[in-house]
């Protein structure tokens, strides 16, 4: 059945109409080397490559785009852009406080990023050494991403909110001899300690770490791309461990600016990022140098449409892949200039996003459904109170956008001119798979519509059997490789296979359900794993139990998700505990401390149900799919229990749900 379709008024400057998309995206499939080998030449290599793909969904998985090139992904992102663009703005950054903000020239990003690289360089960083970043957002933080690019030191980026545990399992897992971090994270005005995290994720792994890079950030940030002064005494700070720790200005302050790019070769690892997978802890995602920095640039320059001179706002935090391909890489690498937000969507008002896009007249404006949402609960005369005709395109990502939200976005905030780009991908895909490709086919609220050139989605049945019929519902998976596809995981090529390659073999599989319309448009159901999509983050529900089963008084939980009008999803965890312990507030206060401490406040529970037990299968499996129900308070879809082993506890978990 295919939906209204909304029409966008305007042309794309690279894909003249859906014709030529459809001639393009058919020889990106039926030849994809000419095709990527074609689009790779958009980068600057040092030595060219002579090969294009050679990846393997079987066998051992292998997957190299480019192999035999080199090049370096801060020399593209900046260095070739100077001759035309030295005073050009690179990155505009916004303080959470209004009155802050820089434009940093690529000349000024230049000079940052090479002495923070010779800097590092002088503590002994080098090539394929893991670097830990846990900063805020602050130019730093680009800074220091692009300088270990720069000298080929491979950057993990942990988001500022996870906690000191979450931070220590990081470094542990990637063995990081190094981490950046800041004394402070400024949001909606208050300051977060984050070095205390730093001090506390140290105690278990300080065989580890060797130094410990500190910003300090106390006011002195200038409006004129002048970041950090000298003026703070920073041996107060600075913990017993002298040897160890370094403060950033010190270290920088006397290198140059010109520090040599690194030769890389196309696969030497670019970045790790941990993402939640549905076993386990933590998966680390490695992008490699060549094909991820190609993807990222050509995805973000035909989705956005964007075109030279335009200011570019991506609203995710770095911590994210969102802040790594559409904030850093692909903006940077496309001669951009991308606006880096240190606050927070409703800090000092719920204007403060369409007042940034007043201010620095955005043009593009990337952001997740649930701040669209949050924003709308606040009321349109927020918006409406604001110029925003600088505004061309807008985009969403991170989990489906819901019809009401879509609509809210599209009048209020695109004033029914601007497509929405409804981008769907993953930390693994390293950059978008599905989207519309503004002004090139119509739109159709909440579909991801076509996939881009390269990709071939399919739905496969539980059988596996590729489905053709149009509505019909399917896990959606993925036939070929693309340029940014993550390689492996860090450390454990095994559970990069398992994961993804062993559900449908010789696919892809995303982990989430989609459905797919006559006209070929998807759309994207959700996850159909045990992963979950809160306010945009994901987080493996194994992962929250198996922190929550840490507490001593616990004995047993099982967490789910329900729908939430604002998060998308919310966390409902049932928890059992050890013969002794009473249920109680007290207790529950508790383990939401506990859980936040164990990985950050991004998992706190939206309702806690204490229960005497789980329903349980005669094996003796959880019934997730019962209690799945009884937090979406659908008891009619909850079914026959009989055949369960204890089918009383259903009635009573019916009884005591949290409203
Ligand atoms: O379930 C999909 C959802 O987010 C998951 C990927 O999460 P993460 O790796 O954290 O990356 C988020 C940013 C790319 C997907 O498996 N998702 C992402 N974008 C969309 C989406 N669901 C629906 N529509 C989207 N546009």
């Amino acid at each position: 059945m295919s939906d209204d379709k909304i029409h966008f008024n305007g042309s794309h400057h690279l894909i003249h109409d859906f014709k030529h998309y459809q001639t393009l995206y058919q020889q990106s499939i039926d030849t994809p080397d000419a095709f990527w080998g074609e689009v790779g030449q958009r980068l600057d290599w040092f030595s060219p490559y002579t090969t294009v793909a050679n990846a393997h969904f079987k066998d051992n998985h292998e997957i190299k785009w480019y192999e035999d090139g080199t090049l370096n992904a801060c020399y593209n992102c900046i260095d070739r852009h100077l001759p035309d663009k030295a005073n050009d703005t690179a990155i505009t950054w916004q303080g959470d406080n209004p009155d802050t903000y820089q434009r940093i020239t690529y000349q000024a990003l230049y000079n940052a990023v090479g002495k923070f690289a010779n800097g590092l360089k002088s503590l002994g960083v080098k090539k394929g050494d893991r670097v830990i970043i846990y900063l805020p957002m602050i130019p730093e933080a680009a800074y220091a991403m692009l300088a270990c690019a720069r000298i080929g030191a491979v950057h993990s980026v942990v988001f500022g909110g996870f906690s000191a545990e979450s931070l220590a399992s990081r470094i542990k897992d990637c063995q990081a001899a190094y981490v950046i971090t800041a004394d402070f994270s400024t949001r909606g005005g208050k300051r977060i300690p984050l070095k205390n995290n730093v001090n506390k994720a140290l105690e278990s792994t300080s065989d580890i770490v060797k130094r410990v890079i500190t910003i300090y950030t106390d006011g002195d940030n200038d409006n004129n791309g002048n970041s950090g002064s000298n003026s703070h005494d920073y041996s107060e700070d600075i913990p017993a461990n002298t040897e160890r720790e370094i403060a950033y200005h010190t270290l920088i302050n006397a290198q140059s600016p010109d520090c040599e790019p690194a030769v890389m070769n196309a696969e030497d690892p670019l970045f790790i990022l941990y993402t939640s997978g549905s076993t386990g802890t933590p998966k680390g995602v490695l992008h490699t140098t060549g094909g991820y920095l190609v993807y990222a640039a050509y995805t973000h320059e035909v989705l956005f449409d964007y075109r030279p001179g335009e200011l570019f706002w991506c609203t995710a935090d770095v911590g994210w892949i969102t802040g790594h391909t559409y904030m850093i890489y692909g903006p940077l690498a496309n001669g951009a200039n991308t606006l880096l937000y240190e606050g927070i969507p409703t800090y000092p008002t719920p204007a403060r996003f369409w007042q940034i896009c007043e201010q620095h007249r955005v043009n593009i404006f990337y952001t997740a459904p649930t701040a669209i949402r949050s924003l709308m609960t606040e009321g349109e005369q927020y918006a409406t109170g604001h110029n925003l005709s600088s505004l061309r395109i807008l985009g969403s990502v991170g989990e489906p956008i819901n019809v009401e939200a879509w609509q809210w976005y599209h009048q209020h905030i695109g004033n029914k001119t601007c497509p929405i780009v409804d981008t769907w991908w993953q930390t693994e895909t390293g950059g978008h798979m599905i989207a519309p490709i503004p002004y090139v086919w119509d739109q159709v609220p909440g579909k991801a519509t076509l996939p881009f050139f390269g990709v071939k989605p399919v739905l496969l049945d539980e059988k596996g059997q590729e489905i053709t019929a149009p509505d019909h519902e399917g896990s959606l998976a993925f036939k070929h490789s693309w340029p940014g596809q993550m390689r492996t995981v860090y450390g454990d090529h095994q559970r990069f296979i398992d994961t993804y390659f062993q559900t449908f073999p010789g696919y892809y599989f995303s982990g989430d359900g989609a459905i797919r319309d006559a006209d070929g448009y998807i759309r994207i159901t959700g996850r159909v794993d045990d992963i979950l999509n809160i306010s945009g983050h994901r987080m493996g529900t194994a992962e929250l139990e198996d922190a929550f089963n840490l507490h001593p008084k616990v004995a047993e939980t099982a967490v789910v998700g329900y729908p939430h009008d604002i998060k998308g999803q919310g966390l409902y965890v049932y928890a059992t505990l050890f013969k002794g312990e009473t249920p109680s507030d007290e207790l529950k206060k508790e383990l939401v401390a506990w859980i936040r401490e164990k990985i950050g406040p991004i998992a706190t529970p939206d309702k806690l149900h204490f229960t005497p037990e789980l329903p349980r299968t005669r094996s003796g499996k959880i019934m997730r799919r019962i209690l799945r129900k009884i937090a979406e308070n659908d008891i009619d879809g909850i079914g026959d229990v009989s055949t369960l082993a204890n089918p009383a506890i259903v009635e009573t978990l019916i009884k005591t749900r949290i409203a």
